[in-house]
This record gives structure tokens, C-alpha cells and sequence, in this order.
């Protein structure tokens, strides 16, 4: 069983300056939820309620978004406006919040490393909240969870992207087992287009073997001076076994401008429309 899922949320957000000049870009809301209460719901959805969040300076709205406001219950009680805390009274209820901080920014593998005081010698689920997933039947990370519980090795989602936008994703090579799906057997992080070894590129979903930070700690800075989660992820397919997935549902890259509207356009039009944000 996985019940742990990690959000790595330390990071500055200088693309959406000033908005997060003060707030975490991870509180910005898509129509009327904050970004990561999405990822949450969505982990919660596929049973993973420990949430882990390996956060930063500057990032205390986030412990705060996900406890109870005395002062706002006070007030609302019994009004018609009861309803809108409804979406978040019921993360609240369903998960339990533990948060720890990396002190210094090196890496998404990095940041992992440091979720390890968190998770322990399970497996256990990480959502990059940027990459928003949308799927009405079965979300992403839920989509994941089935497939660990047949293959039990290290997952990562991968999505066809265009050659011209390559160099900002972790990309992979595999061997196609079916339709989807494919046994890792290279990875590169944020190659340039010449050098990628395919157009499958690497989203904000994973499902890890605790046996990742092992090779965390011995992983040495990659691309961008950086510890790569890739990087790890590579040693392990070497070692054993990684798969990587072709997730069904629609992806909003929100860490950038565009897919931010993009989303916001989307889940505006789509959910909040028709009553279900
Ligand atoms: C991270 C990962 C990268 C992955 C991407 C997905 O990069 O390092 O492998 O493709 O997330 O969003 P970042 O976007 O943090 O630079």
C-alpha cells in the first residue's frame, strides 16, 4: 500500500513575479483553488493521504491553506457561503500535513532527499503541483498506483512532447512493453533536442522505491549544477527496474505563463462552469 505522497514546493517562482514576490507560487489559484490543492485532491484521490511537503522560506500560506481558520469557520457557519470551504474542509478531514524544509535549493533530487525524514522505507508518490493533471474518471496519480501494484518498481509519467520544447523536461528511451508503456533504459535530463534519446518526456508524477535515496546521496550535481531525480532514476533502471507511463488526461504546465492560462481557461470553462470547482 502507498499512503505517502510528496510535494516539493521549496522552489522561488520568479516567473510569476511580483505575484510571488510574498506568496508561494503554489498558492496562486487556478479560477478559485490554489494550484497545490489540486495535486493534493488528486493524491488523496488515489489514497495517498500522508501529504509530505518539502517546503522553503516564504512558504508558510501552504501550512496554513491546509488547517482549519477558526475565524472564517466563526463567520461563515450556517451561511449560504458554507459551501465554498466544502472542497478543502474535505482534504482537511482526509489527510494528515507534514512538512520539513530544504534549506538550500539544489535539485529536485535533492529536495527528495530531503523528503526522506518523511518517508521513511516505503514507496511512496511525488507531485510536481506545476504540471496541473486533469482526468474526470481517474486521475493521474491513481492511474499510477494500479501499475505499481503490478510492476513494484520506480514510476515515472511521460507524455509525447515536441522536439522544439524537449530541453526543458527529464527525457527517456524504453523498451515499448504495451501500449503506454515502456521499461526505462536511458534517461537525460533537459538534453538539448540533438541529443534527446526520444520525444517522451518526463511530467510531474512519480512513484519511487524507498531504495531511491541510496542512490540520491551518491548521485553527484548534473544538468544545471543540480541533483537530478533523472539521474537517480537511471542508476535504479540500471540497477532493476523502472517503468515509465503514458498517462491519460490533459496536462497544464502552470509553472509557465501560458499553461497557467491555459489552465485557468480550461477549468473555468470545463468545471467551475457547470458547478464543479
Ligand atoms: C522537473 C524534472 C524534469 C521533469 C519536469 C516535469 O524539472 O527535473 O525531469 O521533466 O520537472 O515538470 P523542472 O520543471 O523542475 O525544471
Amino acid at each position: 500500500m502507498i499512503t505517502k505522497c510528496i510535494f516539493p514546493v521549496a522552489g522561488y517562482g520568479t516567473r510569476f513575479l511580483p505575484a510571488t514576490k510574498i506568496q508561494p507560487k503554489e498558492m496562486l489559484p487556478i479560477v478559485n483553488k490554489p494550484l497545490v490543492q489540486y495535486g493534493v485532491e488528486e493524491a488523496m484521490d488515489a489514497g495517498l493521504t500522508d501529504i509530505g511537503f518539502v517546503t522553503g522560506r516564504g512558504k508558510r500560506a501552504i501550512a496554513d491553506h491546509f488547517d482549519i481558520s477558526y475565524e472564517l469557520e466563526h463567520q461563515i457557519k450556517g451561511t449560504g457561503k458554507e459551501r465554498y470551504l466544502d472542497s478543502i474542509r474535505n482534504v482537511i478531514a482526509n489527510c494528515t500535513f507534514t512538512y520539513t524544509r530544504q534549506q538550500e535549493m539544489k535539485g529536485l533530487g535533492h529536495a527528495i532527499l530531503t523528503s526522506r525524514v518523511m518517508v521513511g522505507d516505503q514507496p511512496f508518490g511525488v507531485i510536481l503541483a506545476d504540471d496541473l493533471c486533469v482526468e474526470q474518471s481517474e486521475g493521474v496519480m491513481a492511474q499510477m498506483v494500479k501499475l505499481y501494484k503490478q510492476f513494484r518498481c520506480s514510476i515515472v509519467a511521460i507524455e509525447e512532447v515536441p522536439m522544439a520544447d524537449i530541453s526543458r523536461y527529464g527525457v527517456i528511451a524504453g523498451e515499448c512493453i504495451k501500449d503506454g508503456l515502456y521499461r526505462v533504459t536511458d534517461m537525460v535530463e533537459k538534453p538539448p533536442a540533438d541529443k534527446a534519446p526520444s520525444n517522451l518526456a518526463i511530467i510531474g508524477r512519480y512513484i519511487l522505491t524507498p531504495d531511491i535515496f541510496e542512490i540520491l546521496e551518491k548521485t553527484p550535481p548534473g544538468a544545471n549544477g543540480e541533483i537530478q531525480i533523472t539521474d537517480a532514476l537511471l542508476q535504479q533502471a540500471k540497477d532493476g527496474c523502472v517503468m515509465a507511463y503514458r498517462y491519460r488526461g490533459k496536462r497544464f504546465d502552470c509553472g509557465s505563463v501560458d499553461g497557467f492560462v491555459e489552465a485557468t481557461n480550461f477549468m473555468y470553462t470545463e468545471y467551475y462552469k457547470h458547478g464543479k470547482l
